[in-house]
């Protein structure tokens, strides 16, 4: 068994309103909800699951309030849990198998809502979110689920982003999503902060879809980069096993394309193509001179995907790199891309080799910055936690014995409001301990990199995936 095997186990206890033992000094002006979203029961029906992403979704929540740290974590009590736990069956998955008849149902009517991926605040709801179209409410107070959020519109997608980005100055969310059928086409919308609509941005249509996880979003632009991991959609409605993303193909020769939308006529202005390379996560964007600069974190290819099966990751077959695949699986590389408009070629910059789960400043978004935040993954035995001058290069790094950080918050101090200071504030993380097998929530200073404090969790915590910092969330 790997180390690290302690992030795969599953975790049965939920608390409610836990005051956790904090080490070090939280500062006090941090007041508010981190909320994280990630898979915690592996085992249904007494087989694990497939794929790290089709574990069940747990929310977990760390409350802050005058130094002091409450956390509570539940789990999403959808459909696909009740299924689960009682009779045993899970479908409809990234990668867990389904019958045809499920795998159909899944695509064009009946797509899991195992929403364990990220979280957000849309229309006044708080939600969770997956790749399938179902966004499932919850009650931020008590993380109960309070079954799925509609949109009062008929725009049709089966595969969606759990990447929205929320643009305060436009007032809207903008996602995307892709319409599988006899026509394939990639949706881009806006939902208005005043309504449950998704309001049409542009489409395109394309012979074989992409596996999409993330975009890009500037002021005026939004940008679909599509790599050339693409599947035939007729292959979900043949029989045989695989789930959702066992159908795509790696096809370097058409490499990867950036499809560049003007959000106010929705017009399609660039398309280029550069060298192809996989990615789950854009950084941050912005305008430049003569285009758009989209930051990301880069792979030669997309075997990160297989890294990712549970074979692989507790060591067995199908790691794609050698012995100790997880996190030493293919090696992420934050990049910057200069796609101009006119034409002309995709110039392409990496500024630092080992990252994931990338975030940067809400002030920072879709605007010239400086600072990316990322898990730090170029190490063996542990996973760090990196600050990244995008501009240079240079890093400042946490990194701990035996420790697995995930995905790092940055949460402005409220004096900064309005000001340049993009990285005075704190810096949140979870961090298993793989030797106590415990987690704790590290708080680390924006700007030195420097731990400020720790709370820890008498459990562990499985690994997972994104959150959001919700300063209005105080009970
Ligand atoms: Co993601």
């Amino acid at each position: 068994m790997p180390a690290y095997s302690p992030g795969f186990r599953s975790l049965d206890a939920e608390r409610d309103g836990l005051e956790l033992a904090v080490e070090g000094e939280i500062p006090a002006w941090l007041s508010g909800s981190l909320v994280r979203n990630g898979p915690a029961m592996f085992e249904v029906g007494g087989r694990r699951v497939e794929h790290w992403f089709d574990g069940l979704a747990m929310l977990h929540k760390f409350r802050f309030a005058d130094g002091d740290v409450v956390y509570s974590n539940r789990f999403l009590r959808t459909d696909a849990y009740r299924k689960a736990v009682e009779e045993g069956t899970l479908s409809n998955q990234f990668a867990t198998s389904g019958g045809y008849l499920e795998r159909l149902r899944s695509f064009v009517g009946k797509p899991t809502d195992n929403a364990n991926v990220n979280v957000a605040r849309l229309d006044g709801e708080y939600v969770a979110l997956t790749e399938t179209p179902r966004r499932v409410r919850f009650d931020p107070e008590t993380l109960s689920a309070r079954g799925d959020l509609a949109y009062e519109d008929d725009l049709a997608g089966h595969h969606v982003t759990a990447h929205l980005q929320h643009d305060r100055e436009a007032g809207e969310t903008v996602g995307y999503m892709t319409e599988f059928g006899r026509r394939n086409r990639y949706h881009v919308y806006g939902v208005p902060d005043d309504r449950p609509e998704r309001v049409p941005l542009a489409s395109v249509e394309v012979d074989r879809p992409a596996y999409l996880h993330s975009f890009a979003l500037t002021p005026r632009h939004v940008v679909l980069v599509e790599p050339p991991y693409v599947v035939n959609p007729l292959r979900f409605l043949l029989p045989g096993g695989g789930g959702f993303v066992d159908h795509f193909e790696w096809r370097p020769e058409r490499g990867t394309r950036f499809l560049v939308f003007d959000r106010s006529s929705g017009e399609r202005v660039a398309e280029p193509r550069t060298n192809p390379f996989f990615f789950f996560h854009t950084v941050n964007a912005f305008e430049s001179d003569d285009g758009v600069v989209v930051d990301l974190v880069a792979y030669d290819d997309a075997a990160i995907v297989d890294d990712l099966f549970m074979a692989a990751v507790e060591g067995g077959s199908g790691a794609s790199r050698d012995a100790e695949p997880f996190p030493n699986a293919a090696e992420g590389v934050l990049a910057r891309f200069r796609v101009p408009l006119d034409g002309g070629e995709v110039e392409r910059r990496t500024t630092y080799r080992g990252l994931e789960l990338p975030r940067v400043a809400p002030a920072a978004r879709t605007r010239p910055y400086r600072y990316a935040y990322g898990q730090a993954t170029g190490r063996r035995g542990g996973n760090g936690l990196a600050k990244v001058d995008v501009e240079t290069g240079e890093s400042r790094e946490w990194w701990g014995e035996a420790k697995y950080a995930g995905e790092p918050i940055f949460v402005p101090d409220p004096e900064t409001e309005g000001t340049s200071d993009e990285d005075r504030g704190v810096v949140l993380a979870p961090v298993l301990d793989v030797e106590t097998e415990r987690s704790m929530l590290l708080v680390l200073d924006g700007e030195t990199f420097a731990e400020r404090g720790r709370a820890h969790v008498p459990h562990h915590i499985p690994f997972g995936f994104h959150g959001e910092f919700f300063p209005e969330v105080t009970s």
